[in-house]
């Protein structure tokens, strides 16, 4: 229905990155990736931004004053950019309400667990403690919360006898790059509503 203009932010590897980049590149999702932000120099995410001409960039947060001076500078950049949804892909900071209210309704995150189960840091090796035998990846809006935003889709991933986070985090992987895109196609395509409104008082 209509383009997405979309804003990816980065902290590591960007491997889901990859996957919308991919699908960009193919045709799958109707979106423009107007700008990469990462946190981190070293992130191998920017390298495959800028090896499929997307710009690319570091926002450090090291020096900043605080936690909102650095969600300001970023909301400023992909303003500027002309971002319309902002995509998380493994970037690992907290966004600030005034991030969240800057891009009301429309953040979006992935998280490798089924939500919500297992929030936070190291969903795999939570779930590996638990001995669940049953995980999965789940795709939300972002709100004020730690992945406790409303659920926009959730896919299972059986953990098999032997697991370690290594071989659990090649599948859920794997789905989660399946169905990143495919949550941003059903967006682009508007047939996922935007989370309800926060409730008054
Ligand atoms: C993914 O497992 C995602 O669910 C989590 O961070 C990881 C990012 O992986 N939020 P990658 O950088 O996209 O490879």
């Amino acid at each position: 229905m209509a383009t997405l203009e979309l804003g990816v932010l980065v902290s590591g590897n960007g491997s889901n990155l990859q996957a919308i980049l991919d699908a960009v590149r193919s045709k799958q999702l109707d979106a423009r990736i107007r700008l990469v932000v990462s946190n981190r120099e070293q992130a191998y995410a920017l390298e495959r931004a800028r090896a499929a001409g997307v710009s690319a960039v570091v926002c450090s947060h090291r020096g900043m004053p605080s936690r909102e001076a650095y969600d300001e500078k970023l909301v400023s950049m992909l303003r500027d950019a002309g971002v319309e949804y902002v995509v998380l892909a493994g970037f690992m900071r907290i966004l600030s309400p005034l991030f969240v209210r800057a891009f009301q309704g429309r953040v979006l995150n992935i998280h490798p667990a089924l939500l919500p189960s297992f929030p936070g840091v190291n969903a795999l090796g939570q779930a590996l403690a638990h001995g669940v035998k049953v995980t999965g990846v789940t795709v939300h809006w972002v709100d004020d919360g730690v992945d406790t935003g409303p659920i926009i889709a959730q896919r299972a991933v059986p953990v098999l006898p032997g697991d370690d986070e290594a071989s659990l985090g090649a599948r859920v992987h794997a789905v989660e790059h399946e169905l990143y895109v495919e949550v941003l196609r059903d967006l682009s395509e508007g047939q996922i509503p935007g989370p309800s409104a926060p409730k008054a008082g």
